[in-house]
């Protein structure tokens, strides 16, 4: 039993629908707010490469346009056989709407998660102009 088995098969369900004809890559993410919702986003790609988006900015984006504005967790797991990092742009995006303690859970399709926090994974993020 994973330790996040909810928001794994939310992540994982949106990973089957991840729309990735250009790379084969499908990516989900499911972010746990603190209002206690969780919210899911999977990669969508174009045929013009550059508009693609990464699954985690959608999910940022479907908790944002509901209200919520802080994330507990969030589990991002992809079809292929590493753990997914998030991309730099994403990291950015997820320490936007993150605090010291937010759950940054990779996971493979099998048991296998490892946790991180933000300054884990950005320890120099831009934070201030
Ligand atoms: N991708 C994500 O959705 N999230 C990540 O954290 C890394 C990369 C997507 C973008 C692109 O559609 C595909 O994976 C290959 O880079």
């Amino acid at each position: 039993m994973k330790k996040n088995q909810q928001l794994f098969n939310f992540a994982r369900q949106a990973m089957l629908n991840a729309y990735a004809p250009y790379s084969n890559f499908r990516v989900g993410a499911a972010v746990l707010a603190e209002n206690g919702k969780i919210y899911t986003g999977c990669n969508t790609e174009n045929v013009s490469y550059p508009c693609g988006t990464c699954a985690e900015a959608g999910a940022i984006a479907a908790m944002v346009a509901d209200g919520a504005r802080k994330i507990t967790k969030i589990l991002i797991v992809s079809d292929g056989k590493a753990l997914v990092t998030p991309c730099g742009a994403c990291l950015q995006r997820i320490k936007e709407f993150s605090d010291k303690n937010t759950e940054i859970i990779l996971s493979d399709q099998d048991e296998n998660e490892q946790i991180y926090l933000i300054s884990d994974l950005l320890p120099y993020a831009f934070e201030e102009f």
